[in-house]
């Protein structure tokens, strides 16, 4: 059999117990805190997105789907969100479908999971639900300009 230095066995076995440890830590954040990889949703033109009939953020905005359930189609452009108030009942499932027509933007919505990276030509989706009545802010984290920290919107959670 192979010889193994005694200090190199153990660095082995720390290595390994660490993988198993890191695989455990996101398999308990995946399945039982629910948190998401934000998905490359669909591909659009940056140039058409805010132009009506190309694309349905030209009208963003939230759309009922179902008992409680919301799509929010929001438009990210130096300097805003459009829309920049979005209002929901209670207990309502909302999917994002987030854009930009311009530059690299950010999506954090304060109190949840959905931190995501908003580029030009790519629609970012993440999925949340709102228990809690309240006023959840969401804000631009990735540096877009001179207008970065003014670009923010508000999510109302109505009881
Ligand atoms: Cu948009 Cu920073």
């Amino acid at each position: 059999m192979m010889h193994i230095d005694r200090h190199e066995k153990i660095f082995i076995i720390v290595s390994i117990l660490l993988l198993v440890v890191f695989a455990t830590t996101l398999g308990v954040m995946a399945f039982a805190h629910g948190y998401q990889v934000p998905e490359p949703e669909m591909v659009v033109d940056p140039r058409t997105v805010a132009t009506p009939g190309f694309s349905p953020f030209a009208e963003p905005g939230l759309r009922e789907v179902g008992p409680n359930e919301y799509e929010a189609y929001i438009l990210a452009q130096t300097w805003a969100f459009l829309p920049r108030e979005i209002r929901v009942p209670a207990g309502s499932t909302v999917t994002f479908y987030v854009t930009s027509k311009d530059v690299q933007h950010g999506f954090r919505l304060e109190n949840t999971n959905v931190n995501m990276m908003v580029l030009p030509g790519h629609v970012a989706k993440l999925k949340a639900t709102f228990d809690k009545p309240g006023t959840y802010n969401f804000v631009c984290h990735e540096y877009c300009g001179i207008g970065h920290q003014t670009m923010y919107g508000t999510l109302v959670v109505e009881p």
